[in-house]
């Protein structure tokens, strides 16, 4: 079976789909997203705590690309009135913002709460409200406060209890002004490349064990912020919570070889179904394979145990279902070309565990390297969530493309117009539940360690001008228009006039 479809994609892969369905259903929704500590700025101002993002830029700035940090970034935390504008001209159904931690409770804990974290917050929401602009809250976008880092951040199994405390508080302060929650983002890369590398903060590079010490917990405390809402909120707020996913889709190099073929769906699960299985698959748990693959290199390497601790029957039916809907964050695919040890695997590590070497040498380039365009590949992915998890109802939470901040991104248009036309690929004719779809992101802004080289953004941010002006690029134009239609644009004036190919190319 997997052998088969597989084969199917890469035959799509060669050319170019037509836009066969341009028309979004009835009460599909449109927004777009940002996180905290990318935008807000004012990172020590009016009581807000340090967070692992503060410190690494502070400690550490060698570790960004442009040495800038989130200290000001878009400074959001004072012009936030301005980002609302911009969502509202935009038209958007709603707005996937995130909380600082650090903002609302300085050392992590509920026994310290920032009044002004609280202010700021309230405000911002209730800007969106009367811009009838729903908001989609992020309780952990990366930002943990260094107080709970410095005990160990999410290696540290208690870990689970702060993060129902601090989620406790954000739904009783926000909630009656909040009707849909995610709990984590990406936990793939707050995990791997967090602990299990140095991509991330707080960067602590214990590849292969932390990263795993990272998923029991953050799993767990995912499943106890979810219940916690399902029977002591929801009954009176009526809202939803769920997880955001991040998925690098792969596929084989050559789908005509078989075990190719077998080692890209376990790299999937690997990199996927780490997160989602547990939550989303019948079973429950993490994937089989990893749990194979894990124990085998742990023997080998001389542990008296698996470095994958497995759920006990008690956390899998815990974790099992714990989120009402997949939240998907999308943005490329890479290639799965054989066995072995990928040459750039640490050991032990995550890589080594997968097994596989893999290539980013497929579709074209964006500003980032890991960040490929393959359409296709997101057709893929969904139709193999659909299968893989029964069928479950899909928000597309993030989304987008980075280039140097071009006002006239005629490529981050063909990006959006192309991925999302593969979303109503699938909805027609795969039934995938897609139910709304974020772009990332409003404006350029503190791209991690990327800091400011890499800019997704469909609005400009002149950092350079102290006061920070905004301007919307071609691809808030076409946002704009596609959200007030709910129909991808039929006319040419989004496309890349042929001149300036030519000039690009010189
Ligand atoms: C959420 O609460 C409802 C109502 O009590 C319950 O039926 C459902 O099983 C709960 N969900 C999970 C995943 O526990
Ligand atoms: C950004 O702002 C600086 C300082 O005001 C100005 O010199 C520069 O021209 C601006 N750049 C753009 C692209 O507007």
């Amino acid at each position: 079976m997997a052998a088969k479809w597989t084969i199917i994609a890469a035959l799509a892969l060669c050319h170019t789909a037509l836009a066969e369905y341009t028309k979004f259903p009835e009460g599909f929704t449109f927004g777009v997203a940002t996180a905290a500590h990318q935008i807000e700025g004012g990172w020590n101002e009016n009581g807000k705590g340090e967070n692992v993002w503060d410190h690494l830029s502070h400690n550490r700035p060698e570790l960004i690309a442009d040495g800038s940090s989130g200290d000001v970034a878009t400074d959001s935390y004072h012009r936030y009135r301005e980002d609302v504008e911009e969502l509202a001209y935009l038209g958007v159904d709603f707005y996937r913002m995130s909380f600082s931690w650090a903002r609302l409770l300085p050392n992590g804990r509920i026994d310290n709460v920032n009044a002004d974290g609280v202010r700021y917050y309230n405000e911002l929401l209730d800007a969106l409200a009367a811009h009838n602009i729903e908001p989609l809250v992020t309780l952990f976008h990366w930002d943990l406060p260094q107080a709970l880092q410095d005990l160990g951040g999410w290696a540290n199994p208690h870990m689970i209890d702060y993060f129902r405390d601090y989620a406790d508080f954000c739904y009783k302060t926000f909630g009656g002004k909040i009707k849909s929650w995610i709990t984590f983002n990406e936990p793939y890369e707050i995990c791997e490349d967090a602990y299990g590398d140095i991509l991330k903060a707080p960067a602590v590079n214990s590849h292969g064990v932390g990263n795993y010490l990272c998923s029991d917990t953050l799993l767990k405390a995912h499943a106890e912020a979810y219940h916690l809402y399902n029977e002591t909120y929801k009954p009176v707020q009526d809202g939803k919570v769920m997880i955001s996913i991040n998925s690098i889709w792969y596929e084989p190099k050559d789908p005509s070889n078989a075990e190719q073929v077998v080692l890209a769906e376990t790299a999937n699960q690997f990199k996927f179904g780490w997160f989602a299985h547990p939550i989303f698959s019948q079973q429950g748990g993490y994937p089989a394979v990893m749990i194979e693959n894990v124990a085998r290199n742990s023997a080998a390497e001389g542990l008296k145990r698996s470095r994958l601790t497995q759920f006990d029957e008690y956390w899998t039916a815990r974790i099992k279902g714990t989120s009402d809907f997949l939240g998907i964050n999308h943005y490329t695919t890479h290639l799965v070309t054989g066995a072995g040890v990928d040459p750039g695997a640490k050991s032990p590590s995550w890589l080594k565990d997968v097994g596989a070497v893999v290539s980013t040498d497929v579709g074209t380039d964006s500003a980032s390297a890991w960040l490929r365009v393959v359409p296709s590949g997101f057709a893929n992915l969904l139709r193999w969530c659909k299968r893989s998890y029964s069928d479950p109802p899909i928000y597309i939470t993030e989304n987008g493309y980075s280039d140097r901040g071009e006002l006239m991104d005629y490529k981050r248009i063909s990006y959006f117009n192309d991925y999302l036309s593969e979303i109503l690929n699938v909805i027609n004719d795969d039934g995938v539940r897609v139910l709304g779809y974020t772009a990332w992101t409003l404006m350029d802004n503190f791209e991690w360690r990327a800091g400011f080289s890499e800019r997704f953004g469909l609005y400009h941010v002149n950092i350079t001008d102290p006061a920070l002006p905004r301007t919307a690029k071609l691809s808030a134009d076409y946002f704009k228009q596609l959200i007030a239609n709910r129909e991808l644009p039929k006319e040419n004036k989004y496309k890349e006039p042929a001149i300036t190919k030519v000039k690009s190319e010189l």
